[in-house]
């Protein structure tokens, strides 16, 4: 589910981030690790100042695993707290608790010292929409939890689920929206299914995604279309290409380039070609 962002709505977002920020210790984080600094909202940083956080890179099977061990360097060098996972797979709390355990190790210690007993670690899951946060939170909770769905507003009573031994976390994940910072932000947002409406033309969404994997491996995207294109073709012979291979005809003998536009976008959202990661760790 999506929503279209307003000013309104990213105010009201942010406030409800801040006001359940006071209650935690810890922040996890969730980005798509297909693009991890395109499904980051800076306002993050500003608004949870110096709390410690875990960076969940969620739906790695469906990236370049070289990238994301980068991602990870690049985040372990920033004092955050990264993991790569499946959100999908049982036991991911066990990869995500020690985590937080270590990120909020020092906040304990000077409790301790101040006499202050022994409690539970507080956390709560942010992210933009469909980049996995109920999945997880879901999984965590090893049952279905209410959906407000990704409207920010939607108030619900909030719960502190039992989250491994040591942690709590909040039942309702805080949703940031995406950022646009140019187009090519936007095709990769839609590329990854973070934003799935027509915010941004398809067409285009489709030609960048061609481009990406021709650049980086035309003999897998060759493979997977059974067709035979070099980087150097022109776009409109790469559709036709597809068309014809996967029989994607309009009337008669024409090609139905919605229905190429599409199934690319299908093909690529859904990882059919591979592993790819669109942001590149050392940009
Ligand atoms: P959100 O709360 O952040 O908005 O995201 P949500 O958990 O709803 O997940 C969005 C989609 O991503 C879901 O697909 C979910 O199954 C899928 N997903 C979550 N984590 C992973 C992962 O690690 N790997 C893969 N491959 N997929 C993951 P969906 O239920 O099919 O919904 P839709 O995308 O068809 O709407």
């Amino acid at each position: 589910m999506s929503i279209n962002w307003f000013p309104g709505h990213m105010a009201k977002a942010r406030r409800e981030v801040e006001e359940n920020l006071k209650k935690v210790d810890v922040v996890i984080e969730i980005l798509d690790a297909r693009i991890p600094h395109s499904s980051h909202n800076p306002m993050l940083d500003e608004i949870t100042q110096h709390k410690p956080r875990v960076v969940v890179l969620n739906k790695v099977d469906m990236a370049d695993r070289k990238e994301t061990d980068a991602w990870m360097a690049r985040f372990k060098s920033e004092g955050k707290y990264p993991v790569a996972l499946d959100g999908r797979n049982n036991h991911i709390i066990k990869k995500i608790e020690p985590l937080a355990v270590r990120a909020t190790a020092e906040i304990f210690e000077r409790m301790e010292k101040k006499g202050i007993g022994r409690r539970a670690i507080r956390a709560m899951i942010i992210g933009i929409p469909n980049v996995g946060k109920s999945t997880v939170i879901n999984n965590i909770a090893k049952k279905k939890i209410a959906k407000t769905g990704n409207t920010p507003g939607v108030t619900k009573q909030q719960q502190w689920i039992k989250a491994g031994e040591q942690m709590e976390l909040l039942d309702t994940p805080g949703i940031l929206w995406p950022k646009f910072e140019d187009e090519i932000t936007g095709r990769k947002l839609s590329l990854t299914g973070a934003i799935k409406d027509a915010v941004v033309p398809l067409d285009e969404v489709a030609i960048y995604g061609i481009e990406f994997l021709l650049a980086h491996d035309p003999e897998r995207f060759n493979q997977f279309y059974n067709i035979n294109v070099s980087p150097s073709d022109e776009i409109v012979d790469v559709f036709d290409a597809i068309g014809k291979s996967r029989g994607l005809k309009a009337g008669g003998n024409e090609i139905n380039y919605e229905a190429v536009t599409n199934r690319i976008i299908y093909d690529i959202r859904n990882g059919k070609i591979g592993g790819y990661t669109f942001d590149k760790a050392d940009a």
